[in-house]
């Protein structure tokens, strides 16, 4: 579903401007892009993206920087132009000019049109840990011990990952023209009812989209099964003509 639209919207506008998450639930994602390209020619050659984080001490190469993370799983694998993929630089010198640099660098390209998203178990989108100001800009964040132990398999324990990476602001993605959070998994069902359905707070970043003119949340059932207002969710989206080419 979340490939559909993307490849919807690239096939729209080849210049589409997106803006890309890492973790474990964007793989699914990649993979179906990849097969994508490779079945159906969904071209990426005239598109730009810019990715939501990166952590700071870590070089290109290493095996866990978002850098390797999107080489490996979607830029090496579609004919996309590397000069056209963009993360923060987590190992600038000067990391508040890094972040400055970002932020005119997605406005030089007239902002992002598609923004992919996922969630963290605080509800974080990018790694906008709670308390992140809801107008915030690209910035360097210090983790929640939650999001070390949720990334801890992949530096072999939470001691091990870095404590802090730049990430866009909350009013960065909330510039974005069109988003997409994407969730699934029972672990995730708690933080998606509260970020859909609570009220909003800095206390759980996802809460913000809800100020977003056109975002969509896309979840399996386990990652819904904690919303409340799930039949008119089913409804909207087996009789809006907007949701016909995706059901
Ligand atoms: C990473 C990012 C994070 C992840 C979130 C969910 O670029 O933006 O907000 O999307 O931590 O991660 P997974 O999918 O591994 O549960």
């Amino acid at each position: 579903m979340v490939s559909k639209v993307i490849a919807h919207d690239l096939r729209a506008n080849p210049h589409l401007v997106m803006g890309l998450a890492t973790g474990r639930t964007m793989e699914r994602v990649y993979r179906w892009l990849v097969r994508s390209h490779r079945e159906k020619k969904l071209d990426f050659s005239l598109c730009t993206t810019f990715n939501l984080d990166e952590y700071v001490g870590l070089p290109a190469e290493d095996r866990n920087s978002y850098r390797y993370y999107m080489n490996h799983h979607l830029f090496h694998k579609v004919n996309i132009d590397l000069r056209n993929t963009y993360l923060p630089d987590g190992m600038a010198a000067d990391l508040e000019a890094e972040c400055r640099r970002y932020e005119e660098l997605i406005h030089r390209f007239n902002g992002i049109d598609l923004q992919l998203l996922g969630i963290g178990r605080d509800g974080h989108i990018g790694f906008n840990e709670p308390l992140s100001a809801l107008r915030s800009r690209t910035r360097v964040k210090a983790l929640m011990p939650t999001t070390l132990a949720q990334n801890a398999e992949f530096f072999g324990g939470p001691d091990r990952v870095p404590r802090r990476a730049i990430t866009m602001g909350v009013g960065t993605v909330l510039e974005a023209r069109r988003c997409l959070l994407l969730a699934t998994g029972i672990q995730k069902a708690e933080i998606v009812a509260r970020a859909v359905e609570g009220p909003i707070t800095s206390m759980i970043s996802a809460t913000s989209l809800q100020l977003h003119p056109r975002c969509t949340v896309i979840v399996d059932e386990a990652a819904a099964s904690r919303l409340s207002g799930t039949d008119y969710y089913r409804w909207v989206f087996d009789n809006e003509p907007e949701w016909q080419d995706y059901r």
